[in-house]
């Protein structure tokens, strides 16, 4: 987690209302020391892991650090609840499939950390939301839910992702719920729900 936290709040809400969700926040990481869902995280009593890039010497010593800092902490599976940075195989290969991002776009559409401006610049009249499984490519993994909405004329960025957080503090605990209850597999990048698909 990087900026303001809302997916992280949405899902502890989703956990603390559901006693069936099948899982519970054992650790929050984040790249950023002053990143709002740090205090959400401390406020209900979560161990949290901050490492800086420009506290390590290179990237690759900084993720070494953020993966053993995290993975200290045993989890399960990783939620990559609005984290800015891009993870390789050296975080990616210790949870295997189980490694979540939620991202403000249609996707293969506007992949990036800019998604719903270039949505905008490009033009879209339907733009929303993806939760998928992260692979080595950015913003490329196994899609697990999608959900659009119609872009109104004249909205601005801020405007348009305000509705597509409001999506995503839905879709993405629903997701992460049934990753939880070992309701979700991988056939050939399709992912298959047990469940009923949101
Ligand atoms: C979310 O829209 C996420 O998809 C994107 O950044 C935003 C993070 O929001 N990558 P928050 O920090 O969860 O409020």
């Amino acid at each position: 987690m990087s900026g303001s936290g809302t997916n992280l709040a949405a899902l502890l809400r989703a956990i603390d209302d559901d006693p069936d969700f099948g899982g519970r926040v054992v650790v929050v990481g984040s790249d950023r020391a002053d990143a709002g869902g740090l205090q959400l995280a401390r406020d209900a009593g979560i161990p949290t892991v901050v490492e800086e890039l420009s506290a390590h010497a290179d990237r690759p010593t900084w993720e070494q650090a953020l993966t053993d800092g995290v993975a200290a902490h045993a989890p399960e599976a990783i939620v990559l609840a609005g984290f800015m940075k891009i993870v390789t195989a050296t975080f990616l290969s210790r949870w295997p499939s189980r490694v979540l991002n939620t991202h403000p776009s249609i996707l293969p559409a506007f992949p990036g950390a800019h998604a719903v401006r270039d949505a905008l610049a490009y033009g879209v009249k339907v733009t929303g939301s993806t939760v998928h499984v992260v692979d080595e490519q950015v913003d490329h993994g196994p899609i697990i839910a999608q959900r659009a909405i119609a872009v109104a004329q004249g909205e601005t960025e801020d405007e348009v992702h305000e509705r597509i957080k409001a999506i995503e503090h839905e879709l993405f605990p629903a997701c992460v719920r049934a990753l939880c209850r070992g309701e979700l597999a991988i056939e050939n990048r399709h992912v298959v729900w047990a469940g009923e698909q949101p």
